[in-house]
């Protein structure tokens, strides 16, 4: 009988962070932070020079398990996303991805439709193991309060690495290809979205309670870019892993797309929307809450600042969306300047609100 399960386990479907993505809206709202293992925690500064590089660090499974807990021994965050990376899957597929200290990832750029046909989705399972059992040692050492994130970055964000062989300002190689040869461009999103698929669900497999993934430049696209190279590999990756997992939970995260998002959050199935901190939260509350979670959306500059100007922004975000299902979060990674301080204080605030 259900009523006999030992009170000491938390059923997954009791975690606050669950409870929000099915539509509850509990106040205070369950929270975590994007970015919230890393260079800012004087803890993973010391472990990530242990590991050598960052890389190395992604593929060592007990050095990442500890670097993922990390912020949970610190603040009791909700939930704990997996530290790994989401160049992982470009670098599986077989394009020599390197971290250049100070100055980020580095890529063998795609140059045309042959070296597309050269991407090697054989691989992805042997060289993503290391990763999945990163994830059994967190769900295995996670508090029973918590829930285990795992993600993948989007087809388009992940391309736009592939493309410009690093970071970019402008995208003008990859949105130049997709515009004069949209044929071999969409084998590319096609590939990303079968490793993806693949990949999440190996991440559920392995004991991930929730998904999110990230579309960090899904922002430059026009309106019919971004139904062709955002949305649609999305829900396609909704699909795909609900063919697996039919109650997998998944949040989204269309960084900048403005209005399309509900577009997005309503055609692709997600449960959860990720909003930057550019969305404004009354319309959010209007246009996206009725139909999802929200999650967001405090500016990291502000946590940056902390004090008044801080904590008058999360009370600004919990009023306008205490309504309905909500996650706090922050709109976009914490930076690497933040003093942890500001996060226990952020988490003091959420935790102290009262609707
Ligand atoms: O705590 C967490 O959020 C989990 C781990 C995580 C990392 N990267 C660790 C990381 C997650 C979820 C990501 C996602 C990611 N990675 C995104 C999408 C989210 C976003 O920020 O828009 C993107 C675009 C990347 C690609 C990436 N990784 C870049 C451009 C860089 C270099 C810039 C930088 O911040 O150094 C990284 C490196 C990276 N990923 C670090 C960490 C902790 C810093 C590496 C180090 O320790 O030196």
């Amino acid at each position: 009988m259900a009523s006999q399960v030992s009170s000491l386990t938390l059923d997954s479907a009791d975690k606050p962070l669950i409870r929000a993505l099915r539509g509850e809206s509990d106040m205070p709202p369950p929270l975590w932070l994007m970015r919230q293992a890393g260079r800012y925690l004087p803890e993973y500064r010391e472990l990530r020079q242990q590991a050598g590089s960052f890389l190395e660090l992604c593929y060592n499974p007990v050095l990442a398990a500890e670097v993922t807990l990390q912020p949970i021994t610190r603040f009791a965050m909700d939930a704990a996303i997996l530290f790994s990376d989401i160049l992982v899957i470009p670098d599986a597929l077989g394009a020599e991805v390197r971290f250049v200290e100070g100055e980020g990832p580095r890529l063998k750029p795609l140059r045309n439709s042959g070296d597309i046909e050269a991407l090697r989705l054989d691989r992805i399972a042997d060289h993503l193991a290391p990763v999945y059992e990163t994830v059994e040692r967190v769900a295995a050492g996670l508090p029973k309060t918590a829930a285990l994130i795992g993600f993948a970055g989007a087809p388009w964000t992940v391309a736009t690495y592939m493309i410009e062989g690093g970071s970019s300002r402008d995208f003008a190689a990859t949105r130049g290809w997709a515009m004069d040869d949209p044929e071999s461009f969409q084998r590319l999103i096609d590939i990303l979205v079968a490793a993806t698929v693949d990949y999440l669900v190996g991440q559920l497999r392995h004991g991930a309670e929730v998904l999110q993934v990230f579309d960090s430049w899904a922002g430059v696209l026009s309106e019919s870019e971004f139904r062709r190279w955002s949305l649609g590999p999305m829900k396609a990756i909704v699909d795909g892993v609900r063919a697996v997992f039919p109650d997998a939970p998944i949040i989204g995260f269309p960084r900048g797309a403005g209005v399309m998002m509900r577009d997005y959050a309503v055609e692709t199935g997600i449960d959860g929307i990720s909003i930057d901190s550019a969305t404004p939260v009354t319309w959010a509350a209007k246009a996206l809450q009725p139909d999802c979670t929200v999650q967001g959306n405090l500016d990291p500059l502000c946590l940056l600042a902390g004090g008044a100007r801080m904590t008058d922004e999360i009370t600004a975000i919990l009023e306008a969306l205490a309504g309905g299902p909500l996650i706090f979060n922050l709109g976009h990674g914490i930076l690497p300047a933040t003093p942890p301080e500001h996060v226990a204080e952020l988490v003091g605030a959420v935790r102290g609100w009262r609707p």
